[in-house]
């Protein structure tokens, strides 16, 4: 096989097509001459840095830090801001509409959230998260990507800021149990038939949020840390959020990730679409149950003893 027909050229430097910058570097995943070990070397500007993403988050190791507050999500309850689906050829990318964003969770100002796409292996029996804890992979991740309002979704100037872009990242792990769970998912992974080859694009139906994809994780607890984009040229300018608790799908509908979408120019499946974790970053997360809390709670209990103890 002719490389040119399965490595994939990057014009842009994130999920490639929401960020283009003018040089232009050939990468993937799985051609030895351009996978992910070749990076340094074929986009050694930002690629070979020392903050690169994903990490493996050890978990004990993430120091507390009581400022990581929950976030404010605007316009992720909108049931018509997914516009798009598309198969990029080395992922699957949901572009949203305007007006959607994120401030709070200690981040110095509000983002726009501009797309989301998925990182997986392949099905349920390989698993394919880019980030990983204590060592942990999972089936696959989300990544819901912001720029800083400031920049007017401006890519060449929020790549140049070492926090021009927020990224939140949701494992995903499976449902056991049931089929075809939840509707949200099922209804997004119904367009991967239709966008089967690389360049192929559908407009999304007016009826899944971002709440949706992500019902049932509770997002007020996070990990935090400073890294780069997961793709070439990997600029080191993402803010990270992974959460803690993943979104449940069943098997089904995550096996259709790896047996729908080709790459491009190929026949090839679209699997194992992550990059190998990178050395460790300093990591935070929110304190657990404070000390405060906990004897609020106690003097709560006693007082409750003392009033029952009177009658
Ligand atoms: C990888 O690319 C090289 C050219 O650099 C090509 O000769 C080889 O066939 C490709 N390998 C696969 C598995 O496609
Ligand atoms: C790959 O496909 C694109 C269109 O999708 C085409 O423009 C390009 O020439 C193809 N490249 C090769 C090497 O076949
Ligand atoms: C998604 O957005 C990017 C960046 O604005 C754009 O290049 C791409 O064409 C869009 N995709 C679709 C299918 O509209
Ligand atoms: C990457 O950086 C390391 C350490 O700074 C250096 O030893 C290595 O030669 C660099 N590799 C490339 C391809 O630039
Ligand atoms: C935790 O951090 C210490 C000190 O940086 C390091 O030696 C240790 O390997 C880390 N633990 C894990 C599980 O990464
Ligand atoms: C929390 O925020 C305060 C005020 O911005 C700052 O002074 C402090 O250093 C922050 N703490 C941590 C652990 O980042
Ligand atoms: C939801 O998004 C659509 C598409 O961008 C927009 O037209 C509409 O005003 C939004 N609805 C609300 C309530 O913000
Ligand atoms: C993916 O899994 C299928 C069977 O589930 C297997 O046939 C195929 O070879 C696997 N692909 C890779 C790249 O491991
Ligand atoms: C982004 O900002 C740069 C620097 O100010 C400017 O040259 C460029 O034209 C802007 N790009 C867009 C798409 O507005
Ligand atoms: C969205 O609409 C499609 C068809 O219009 C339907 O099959 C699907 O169940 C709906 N999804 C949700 C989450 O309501
Ligand atoms: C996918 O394509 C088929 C026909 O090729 C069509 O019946 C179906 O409605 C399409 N689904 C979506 C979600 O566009
Ligand atoms: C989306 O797909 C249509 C064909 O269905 C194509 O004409 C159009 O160029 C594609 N748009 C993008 C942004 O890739
Ligand atoms: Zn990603």
């Amino acid at each position: 096989m002719n490389v040119l027909t399965i490595i994939a050229v990057a014009v842009c430097v994130l999920a490639p097509g929401a960020f283009c910058e003018s040089s232009t570097v050939a990468w993937c995943y799985h051609n030895s001459s351009c996978s992910d070990s070749t990076w340094p070397t074929i986009a050694p500007l930002h690629c070979n840095g020392t903050r690169q993403s994903p990490i493996n988050i050890a978990s004990a190791n993430a120091t507390e830090n009581k400022n990581l507050t929950e976030f404010t999500f605007e316009g992720y309850d909108n049931k018509s801001a997914l516009a798009t689906i598309e198969n990029t050829g080395e992922t699957v990318k949901v572009n949203f509409s305007a007006g959607i964003k994120i401030s709070g969770g200690a981040l110095s100002e509000s983002y726009d959230s501009l797309q989301a796409h998925l990182h997986w292996g392949n099905g349920t029996a390989e698993p394919g998260s880019e980030h990983t804890v204590d060592g942990k992979r999972f089936p696959m991740e989300l990544h819901i990507v912001h720029s800083k309002s400031t920049y007017n979704r401006n890519a060449t100037l929020a790549v140049k800021d070492s926090e021009g872009l927020a990224a939140l990242g949701f494992f995903i792990e499976e449902l056991t149990g049931v089929d075809d769970q939840p509707a949200s998912w099922k209804t997004l992974t119904s367009y991967l038939s239709n966008i089967s080859n690389a360049g192929g694009n559908k407009t999304i139906h007016d009826n899944i949020s971002l709440d949706d994809l992500l019902s049932g994780v509770n997002r007020a607890n996070y990990y935090r840390y400073l890294g780069s984009l997961t793709t070439p040229t990997c600029n080191e300018a993402v803010v990270w959020t992974v959460f803690k608790e993943p979104i449940k799908v069943s098997k089904n509908l995550i096996d259709l990730f790896s047996t729908s979408l080709h790459i491009k120019n190929s026949t090839s499946l679209m699997v194992n679409v992550y990059r190998s974790t990178q050395p460790s970053q300093p990591v935070s997360t929110q304190p657990k149950a404070s000390s405060s809390t906990k004897s609020g709670y106690s003097l709560a209990l006693m007082t409750f003893a003392l009033i029952m103890a009177r009658y």
